[in-house]
C-alpha cells in the first residue's frame, strides 16, 4: 500500500513512524515532513496547505491512502478534493472539520446534541460584544470570569481567559478591532469561565463506530507549574489518572456519542479523530473545544503505546468498517513526551541551530525522539521551528517513564534548547490531592 502523510510536526513524525511499521506499507511519503520523518519515509516538498499540489502528487503516485495530520488542510477540504479523484483519505470532510474550524459551529452543534459545555453568546462584531460585557459588568473594576474566543483557527492563540471586565474589553478589542487573529476574529464567542483540571480524550470514528483512545494530558503553558504564555503544547503523557474509568464512560456516553450522532443526523458525518478538550468541573466533564485531528504532542505518547497496526485502524475508519476490526492493543506502560523548544518560543526564535546527541538519545531503551521543528541541511539536523523535538519514552510506571524521557532529553543539545521539567507531575499532584480528599 502506498501512503502519504500530510504535515511536518511531531505528530506527523509519530504517524509516519508507526505507519512505517505496518507490513502492508510498500511506499511511504510525508509532505513536507522534517528531518525526523526523512528517517522513516520519503519527504516531498509540498506544503500542508497546498491542496492542489497534494492532490496532484497523490494522483501521480497512485497513493492508496492519505493521512492528514494538521487541521488546516482538513478545513480547506483536502479530504473532499481527494475523494473527487477517488483517493481515500483519513480525516474529516471540510463540512465536518468545522467542528474545529468554527467555534460558533461547534457551540451550536454541542447545544443541539445536548453535550455539556460552557454557556456562551456569539457576536458578529466588537461593538455588540463590548455592549454585552458592559451591561453584564456595569462597574469598571468588576470581576468578569469570562473567556473570549475568536471564531476561526488561530493556532491555539485566539482564546483569552479573563478575570476582570477590563481584560474582557481588551480581549474583544484585540480580536474584533485590532484583528490580531486575522479573519478568525470576524466572529467571536464570550463564554463562561469554567474551573477544574483539563484532559484530552481522543476517539477514532468512522461516523458510526467509536474507538476511544486511552486518556492523555497536554501541558499548554510554557513554563513549569503551568506558568507563562500558552503554547501549542510543551509535553503530554498517557494515560492520565485525572480521567478515571467512570469518567471515561461518562465522556463517551454524554459527549462523544451524542456529538457523532448529531453530526451524522446533520449530514456531516464525522470520520477521523475527534479530539475533545475537556474541563472536569464539579458539575461533570464539559467540552472546551473540539479538534478534528490527533493532538500534538498527545499523539506521540499515544502512538508509542499502540501495539496494533495503525494502518489497519486508519483504513477501517476510512472504509466505514471500524466495527469489524479487533480492538487495538495498548502497551499498559505509561508514556511521556517532553517537548524541547527553541530559545524564545512561544515568542520569536531563531532557526538553523545544529542539534547534537540525537544518535545517543535514540540508543536509549524505550525512547523515541520525534522531530517537530527540524530540517536537514547538508547532512546536519538543525532547528527549524519553536517546538523542535518531542522526546518520548515508555516506563514501568509514570516516574520511570519520566526518568527515561528526561535522560534522553539531556543527551540532545543545541544553543538555547529548553523544556519544561515537570511533564506528568500533574498526575502525582492529582493523586495526592484525591488521596487527601477521600
Ligand atoms: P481552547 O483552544 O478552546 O481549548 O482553549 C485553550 C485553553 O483556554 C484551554 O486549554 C483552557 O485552558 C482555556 N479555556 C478555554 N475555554 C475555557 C473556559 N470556558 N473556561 C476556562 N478556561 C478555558
Ligand atoms: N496539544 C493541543 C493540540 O494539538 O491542539
Amino acid at each position: 500500500m502506498r501512503v502519504l502523510v500530510v504535515g511536518s510536526g511531531g505528530r506527523e513524525h509519530a504517524l509516519a513512524w508507526k505507519i512505517s511499521q505496518s507490513p502492508r506499507v510498500t511506499r511511504l511519503w510525508v509532505a513536507p515532513g522534517n528531518a525526523g520523518t526523512a528517517l522513516e519515509a520519503e519527504n516531498v516538498p509540498i506544503a500542508a496547505d497546498d491542496i492542489a499540489g497534494l492532490v496532484a502528487f497523490a494522483k501521480k503516485e497512485s497513493v492508496d491512502l492519505v493521512v492528514v495530520g494538521p487541521e488546516v488542510p482538513l478545513t480547506l477540504g483536502l479530504v473532499d478534493e481527494l475523494a473527487k479523484v477517488k483517493i481515500r483519505a483519513f480525516g474529516p470532510s471540510k463540512a465536518a472539520a468545522q467542528l474545529e474550524g468554527s467555534k460558533v459551529f461547534c457551540k451550536l452543534l454541542l447545544r443541539q446534541a445536548d453535550v455539556p459545555t460552557a454557556d456562551y453568546q456569539a457576536f458578529r462584531d466588537a461593538d455588540s460584544a463590548m455592549r454585552y460585557i458592559k451591561a453584564r459588568y456595569p462597574n469598571e473594576r468588576d470581576k468578569a470570569s469570562v473567556v473570549i474566543k475568536a471564531d476561526g483557527l488561530a493556532s491555539g492563540k485566539g482564546v483569552i481567559v479573563c478575570s476582570y471586565r477590563d481584560e474582557a474589553l481588551e480581549a474583544i478589542d484585540r480580536i474584533g478591532r485590532k484583528n490580531e487573529f486575522g479573519r478568525a476574529g470576524s466572529q467571536m464567542i464570550i463564554e463562561e469561565r469554567l474551573e477544574g483540571p483539563e484532559a484530552s480524550v481522543l476517539a477514532i470514528t468512522d461516523g458510526k463506530t467509536i474507538l476511544t483512545l486511552p486518556s492523555a494530558q497536554d501541558h499548554k503553558a510554557a513554563y513549569d507549574g503551568d506558568k507563562g504564555p500558552n503554547t501549542g503544547g510543551m509535553g503530554a503523557y498517557s494515560p492520565t489518572p485525572v480521567v478515571s474509568d467512570d469518567l471515561f464512560e461518562t465522556i463517551e456516553d454524554k459527549i462523544l456519542v451524542p456529538t457523532i450522532h448529531t453530526m451524522k443526523r446533520n449530514r456531516k458525518p464525522f470520520r477521523g479523530v475527534l479530539y475533545a478538550g475537556l474541563m472536569l468541573t464539579q458539575a461533570g466533564p464539559k467540552v472546551l473545544e473540539y479538534n478534528v485531528r490527533f493532538g500534538d504532542p498527545e499523539c506521540q505518547p499515544l502512538l508509542m503505546r499502540l501495539q496494533s497496526d495503525l494502518l489497519d485502524i486508519l483504513e477501517a475508519t476510512v472504509d466505514g468498517r471500524l466495527d469489524e476490526i479487533d480492538p487495538p492493543v495498548w502497551d499498559p506502560r505509561p508514556a511521556i513526551c517532553v517537548v524541547v523548544a527553541s530559545q524564545g518560543y512561544p515568542g520569536a526564535y531563531e532557526n538553523g541551530r545544529p542539534i547534537t546527541g540525537l544518535e545517543k538519545a535514540a540508543d536509549l531503551p524505550d525512547v523515541k525522539v520525534f522531530h517537530a521543528g527540524t530540517k536537514l541541511v547538508d547532512g546536519t539536523v538543525v532547528t527549524n521551528g519553536g517546538r523542535v523535538l518531542g522526546v518520548t519514552a515508555l516506563g514501568a510506571n509514570l516516574s520511570a517513564a519520566k526518568l527515561n524521557a528526561y535522560t534522553a532529553v539531556q543527551a540532545v543539545r543545541w544553543p538555547g534548547a529548553w523544556c519544561r521539567k515537570d511533564i506528568s507531575d500533574k498526575a502525582a499532584a492529582y493523586l495526592a490531592a484525591s488521596a487527601t480528599e477521600s
